[in-house]
């Protein structure tokens, strides 16, 4: 785990230059004589519970799902998830864009795009803080192996990866990818406050059933829940980028070069690499602590997110018909 020891330096880093920064502060007030008095925080009597998080047995040592139950569900995602015909869809209608209306019909798709490749990245912070607040439950080795396999992926968003210099964000790459295809700058376009719709409902039916475990009574079952919708995300998003990455190209060879782009290809080449790496990290963490009787909440989760991601491809391919 280089990468997040070479993130905690990086953060180490700044927090000096803060810390420095406030000493300063500091030393400027002294100077001034300027007394502050801060009051002692009361104590409180009693601590506050954090729900989910009270131990109520002995922490869960039986056996973990087997990763041949989880291939099976991943299976299941192959042969009946909705999203991957409408990730199809999507994509076959990005191919095949008439050339004179490429940007046109592609303008509202990049608003729903920007704000949903980055909605998942609250949407990982929620699935971390579910597998978190199993402490007391859940067992001390297995938590700890779920949660670095959990972070790998969310500390990439932010250019973090193990043994490689502190890298752009995927906000950045994302940026650059979007200037070279429409020749505008993502800020300005991002400044003309571009609905989107569907992006924002599918975040909120997403974090929705994330932070509320999926309904599920108690903290491990509903870190078990967080941990499939994970998995979901992860492994659907591997057939996601690859086609866009492909999608893009076809658009790029019939279209894109045609008009003088030049593409900056690597937000897409670097998912298109990432995400099956992401998939397999995920079901690590699922086969790290859930329970071997929790695999109907996984596939409940699992279905869940394939539902409404589903919805989300086709409400953008419905834009690209438009
Ligand atoms: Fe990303
Ligand atoms: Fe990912």
């Amino acid at each position: 785990m280089h990468g997040t020891v070479r993130g905690a330096q990086f953060v180490g880093t700044h927090r000096q230059a803060a810390a420095a920064r406030l000493m300063g502060k500091a030393q400027s007030s002294r100077s001034r004589s300027v007394t502050v008095a801060i009051a002692a925080p009361e104590r409180p009597n009693s601590l506050p519970q954090v729900p989910g998080s009270v131990r109520k047995s002995p922490p869960v040592v039986g056996p973990t799902v087997s990763r041949d139950v989880v291939r099976g569900l991943e299976r299941e995602l192959d042969t009946t998830a909705q999203s991957l015909p409408a990730l199809r869809r999507f994509h076959t209608l990005l191919e095949q864009l008439p050339a004179d209306e490429v940007h046109r019909r592609l303008a509202p798709v990049w608003a729903e795009l920007c704000y949903n490749l980055e909605s998942f990245n609250p949407v990982f912070t929620a699935v971390l803080l579910k597998v978190q607040c199993t402490l007391g439950q859940s067992d001390y080795v297995r938590r700890d192996a779920a949660l670095q396999c959990l972070i790998v992926p969310l500390a990439g968003e932010y250019g973090l990866a193990a043994e490689y210099k502190l890298g752009k964000t995927h906000r950045q790459l994302f940026a650059d990818f979007y200037a070279s295809v429409t020749g505008q700058p993502l800020d300005a376009f991002l400044a003309s406050h571009p609905a989107c719709p569907h992006a924002e409902h599918f975040f909120a039916s997403m974090l929705n059933d994330v932070a509320n475990g999926g309904g599920q009574a108690d903290a491990m079952s509903q870190a078990s829940y967080a941990l499939g919708y994970n998995l979901a995300v992860e492994y659907l998003a591997a057939y996601e980028k690859t086609w866009m990455l492909d999608a893009f190209r076809v658009l790029n060879d019939r279209v894109l070069a045609a008009q003088g782009k030049t593409l900056d290809w690597v937000f897409l080449e670097v998912h298109a690499v990432g995400e099956p790496m992401h998939a397999e990290l995920g079901h690590a963490a699922v086969t790290s602590m859930v329970p071997a009787d929790h695999v109907h909440i996984l596939r409940k989760a699992m279905h869940d997110h394939d539902r409404d991601f589903a919805a989300f491809y086709n409400a953008c391919a419905d834009l690209l018909e438009a």
